[in-house]
């Protein structure tokens, strides 16, 4: 049970950094299934191809009840899972991913920034430690409530304000650890830091930074996340957001998911919202062409 005292800070931070909140042997299990199963030394990036829902063990996260309560205390006891999970594994150097929200309304202040508690959430977590090496995440405290209309300015804030005053922080993420962030907060993955400090590297302020003081992830990096919603005006308009990007329509295309595990999400009363029915639909009656969707975001009015 999350105390009133945290509800409340995500609300008004956008974040929580939930320390011990899976087992090491939890975290260390699922890590070896996926290299087992899925990653054979060929790439330098993999990401499933399905939402984790459809894979009879990796089900157990989507399950998982600590997860669904959080998820409850958070957003109130009607919560929906619209099938967007996945895990992902790079290794090599990484470099850091740019400042970004993840809602639809990224770049223009549009109607997901009208609402107080934006109703989507979603959760991360790595299999691997991010304190002693960097590839955590950059995240922007308060910045769910704080879209700045000047792009420059944004960028300012992001880049240099923000970590100086203390905004903008690396997470130095452990195994076992979860987060979980508001759609609207500005974040950046596969983030860097200094060898000797916690301060953020962007991927602006990389370039300008020698490479001996940088920390970057040394092994291969595997992170695992998804969303929960509650039924609403902003999670209909995410999904119809969702339906123009290329990665998350082939996802849905590609669910599998039985009788058995709906039935144990109604059981634990989280309402599946079945949007990979409507798209393999669409895609059989050809209202869906893969040529009219996009690999990175573009503003969905
Ligand atoms: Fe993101």
């Amino acid at each position: 049970m999350l105390s009133n005292k945290y509800i409340k800070k995500f609300n008004e931070d956008g974040f929580l950094h939930l320390k011990n909140f899976f087992s090491e042997k939890f975290i260390l299990e699922i890590r070896k299934y996926i290299l087992d199963k899925y990653i054979d030394g060929t790439k330098e990036y993999y990401v499933s191809n399905s939402d984790l829902l459809s894979d009879q063990y990796l089900k157990k996260i989507i399950l998982n009840d600590n997860l669904i309560e959080l998820f409850k205390n958070i957003l109130g006891e009607n919560i929906v899972y619209f099938g967007e999970s996945c895990w992902t594994c790079s290794h090599g150097k990484t470099n850091p991913m740019a400042y970004h929200t993840d809602n639809s309304d990224r770049d223009n202040f549009g109607k997901d920034w009208e609402v107080e508690n934006y109703p989507i959430v979603r959760f991360a977590f790595y299999l691997q430690d991010h304190s002693r090496q960097g590839g955590g995440p950059l995240i922007g405290l308060k910045s769910h409530k704080n879209y700045i209309k000047n792009l420059y300015l944004r960028v300012l804030f992001r880049e240099t304000l923000g970590p100086i005053m203390g905004r903008y922080k690396y997470i130095p993420y452990k195994i076992g650890d979860l987060l979980i962030w508001n759609l609207r907060t500005t974040h950046a993955g596969d983030g860097l830091k200094f060898k000797f400090s916690n301060f953020p590297i962007s991927k602006r302020l990389n370039k300008y930074i020698p490479d001996f003081l940088i920390s970057r992830c040394k092994e291969e990096r595997f992170l695992i996340n998804g969303n929960f919603a509650s039924e609403s005006f902003y999670l209909d308009k995410y999904i119809n957001y969702l339906k123009t990007r290329t990665y998350q329509v082939s996802r849905w295309n590609n669910m599998t998911l039985d009788e058995d595990t709906i039935n144990e999400l109604a059981k634990k009363n989280v309402k599946y919202k079945d949007v990979s029915k409507n798209i393999k639909q669409d895609i059989i009656e050809k209202k869906i062409d893969f040529n009219d969707l996009h690999l990175n975001h573009k503003d969905y009015k």
